[in-house]
């Protein structure tokens, strides 16, 4: 079955054509970084009409260079994210599915997300434990087969991404935040702050991150300047940041039993994430490419997919969930 799968629930226009038997065959993505970057953040209204611009030439360039003339079925993003931005895609996705006579399917972003590191030929196999982390959501989960979601723990305030996005906000660096402080991290000393790695004390697998924010404003704004000073808070912040996510996945696996461990969403892919979770003794990691952890149109044609191969479909009227936990979808084997 071949799924042209569409992301449009926030600042990137995705598109791409996945093959349940060849695999990915090819992807574009459309970012929208240099239209918001003046704002220091997503303007929702722009959003929408530069999704509408570039949508669909993005989708007829990705048919051409793969050679195809129309797929078997089209899955875009219904939620989480911006209304009117997921409007464009689902719209657009009906559309294109209504002309070729074929079903579509609205997807879960996280969902998308969360499956992407199974699109590879060595992939994880259920049951694993996923860390979900992105702008929005940082979320520990069981995961016993597609749509079987067990919410272990989460953040009680802030999203891990959001906080790398409001630090960077702070230093006067670039839009996104995530990047520009892990790329300033690099130059900076983790030692020269001592940042507080929340929940860590507690029991449990929830996480916070708004106090490490604000020990963040209160080191930029009651520290001396010093050349070097906004890297050094960049390493400090990603070292504390980083720790409590490390910490965290390893009490989960403790706790669980599980020895895989999925971990997804924009945030994964900070190198020191990656690295620091390396050292996780007796549980093999699984990541998405880099270029597939943010947002992208290809995990919304593999979750499609694997749903489309269940049966499902959705009908002509359009449903969107701006707001939709991952625990309220259902599933099983696909
Ligand atoms: O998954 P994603 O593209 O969009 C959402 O679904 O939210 O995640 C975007 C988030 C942003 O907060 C961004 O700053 C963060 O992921 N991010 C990173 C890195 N790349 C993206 N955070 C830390 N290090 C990175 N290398
Ligand atoms: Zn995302």
């Amino acid at each position: 079955m071949l799924v042209l799968g569409i992301e449009t629930s926030c600042d990137e226009t995705g598109v791409a054509l996945y093959d349940s038997e060849l695999g990915l065959l090819g992807q574009e993505l459309y970012s929208q970084i240099a239209l918001h970057a003046d704002y220091g953040g997503v303007v929702p209204e722009l959003a929408s009409r530069d999704h509408v611009r570039k949508l669909v030439p993005l989708v007829r360039q990705l048919m051409r260079s793969c050679g195809v003339d129309r797929a078997d079925a089209v899955a875009y993003t219904c939620g989480p994210g911006l209304a009117g931005a997921l409007m464009v895609g689902a719209m657009t996705g009906r559309a294109l599915a209504m002309a070729w006579g074929v079903p579509a399917l609205g997807v879960h972003h996280m969902e998308g997300h969360l499956l992407a590191p199974l699109m590879a030929v060595e992939a994880p196999h259920f049951p694993f434990l996923a860390l979900l982390v992105s702008g929005g959501h940082t979320q520990l989960l069981r995961v016993d087969a597609l749509g079987q979601y067990a919410l272990l723990g989460e953040s009680v305030d802030d999203a891990v991404g959001e906080a790398f996005d409001k630090v960077a906000k702070m230093l006067g660096l670039d839009y996104p935040g995530g990047p520009a402080v892990a790329r300033c991290a690099l130059q900076g000393n983790p030692d020269r702050f001592n940042f507080p790695q929340p929940m860590l004390d507690r029991p449990g697998l929830d996480f916070s991150f708004s106090g490490l924010k604000t020990a963040v404003r209160l080191a930029i704004t009651q520290t001396e300047d010093y050349p070097g000073k906004t890297e050094d808070i960049c390493a400090a912040f990603e070292h504390a940041a980083v720790g409590v996510l490390v910490a965290k996945c390893r009490r989960a696996l403790k706790m669980t039993g599980l020895q895989q461990l999925v971990v997804a969403g924009g945030v994964s892919a900070n190198l020191k994430l990656r690295k620091d979770l390396s050292n996780l003794a007796g549980a093999q990691v699984w990541y998405a490419p880099v270029a597939l952890c943010t947002d992208n149109g290809a995990m919304i044609a593999y979750a499609g997919c694997q749903r489309l191969l269940r049966g499902e479909r959705h009908g002509l009227a359009l449903a969107l969930f701006p707001r939709w936990p991952l625990t309220a979808l259902t599933g099983g084997e696909v």
